[in-house]
């Protein structure tokens, strides 16, 4: 990635426009060599907090250069950075002490406006929270809530959609092989506490790496395209430089070749065998570059 970088700067800063003219939209489409991602992450792990409580979140990403920053939508602001209300440190950012009006959406955002997952996170006044999971569940597996108090787990009832589901004295319920039906505005009453904040529980269908179950019918293939861009861009990233650095060598081999006085601030060592063969091939790379550069 760096070295990726470090190439278009050369070629941005030392060669002649006529060199620019190639390079700039060969650079340009490569810039999604600096394409990458990140995740939000918070702890204590789940949706819900009590006022009062320390609370951090993070955003776990590949390349701290892309200057990812926490952000949130609450009630009162939209798109404010961790700055304006937490403690922030790099891309991770701290409250000491959450409070009611902290409840909103949360996400990080680079520089270039790329975003993570977001977060939804609740902080009730009250003592009751119920215990979800933060992030989609995957279709299939086990999900157990939660109905406790800062300290135990609480007889309750839990509530989908503003019904009664089941009532749990232990305080926590299973949810055995998530299905999209289990999608839902989850909460917990307990007779003692009263009642916890509700939180929207998300299923995402599995991938489609194993084959199906006989009798069930194949899950839409949404996770496949972002794998495809992914894999794309590694090898995008991959090429990037061989593309600009033969380039460099293919051009100003031709500068000197033609006699061409444009200024050039590079010395050239004399054209060597492997040169003239490059030079030869020079048509070739344009026309598979200009295909990438439809990517
Ligand atoms: C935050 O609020 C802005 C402005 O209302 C909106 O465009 C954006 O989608 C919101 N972001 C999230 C993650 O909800
Ligand atoms: C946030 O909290 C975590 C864990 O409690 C700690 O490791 C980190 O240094 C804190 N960061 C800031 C900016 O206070
Ligand atoms: C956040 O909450 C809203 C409203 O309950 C819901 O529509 C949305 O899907 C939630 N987002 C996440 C990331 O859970």
């Amino acid at each position: 990635m760096s070295a990726c970088v470090s190439v278009m700067c050369r070629c941005g800063l030392t060669v002649s426009p006529r060199i620019l003219s190639v390079c700039v939209p060969v650079v340009s489409s490569l810039l999604f060599c600096t394409t990458n991602q990140a995740s939000l992450t918070v702890s204590p792990s789940r949706s819900q907090m009590l006022e009062g409580e320390s609370v951090s979140l993070s955003c776990e990403e590949d390349d701290s250069s892309a200057g990812w920053k926490l952000r949130r939508n609450t009630t009162r602001d939209t798109r404010t950075e961790c700055d304006d209300w937490g403690e922030s440190a790099g891309s991770s950012c701290n409250f000491s002490y959450i409070i009611t009006l902290e409840s909103g959406v949360y996400w990080c955002e680079s520089r270039e406006g790329a975003t993570s997952n977001s977060i939804n996170i609740t902080v009730t006044g009250g003592s009751v929270i119920l215990q979800s999971p933060v992030l989609p569940v995957m279709e299939g597996d086990d999900v157990t809530l939660h109905c406790k108090t800062k300290t135990s787990n609480l007889p309750a009832g839990f509530y989908k959609d503003g019904s009664l589901i089941r009532t749990e004295p232990a305080g926590h319920m299973t949810i055995h092989h998530v299905s999209e039906s289990d999608e839902g505005l989850y909460k917990c009453h307990s007779s003692s506490h009263g009642e916890s904040p509700s939180s929207w529980i998300s299923v995402t269908g599995k991938p489609t790496t194993t084959a199906p179950p006989p009798g069930h019918e194949a899950p839409p293939p949404a996770r496949e395209a972002p794998q495809l861009v992914f894999t794309l861009v590694r090898h995008l990233v991959v090429l990037c430089p061989y593309f600009i650095s033969t380039l460099l060598m293919v051009s100003l081999y031709r500068h000197r070749h033609t006699g061409n006085d444009l200024p050039v601030s590079m010395a050239t060592p004399p054209p060597t065998q492997a040169e003239q063969g490059l030079d030869d091939d020079y048509d070739d790379v344009i026309a598979s570059v200009t295909t990438e550069h439809h990517f």
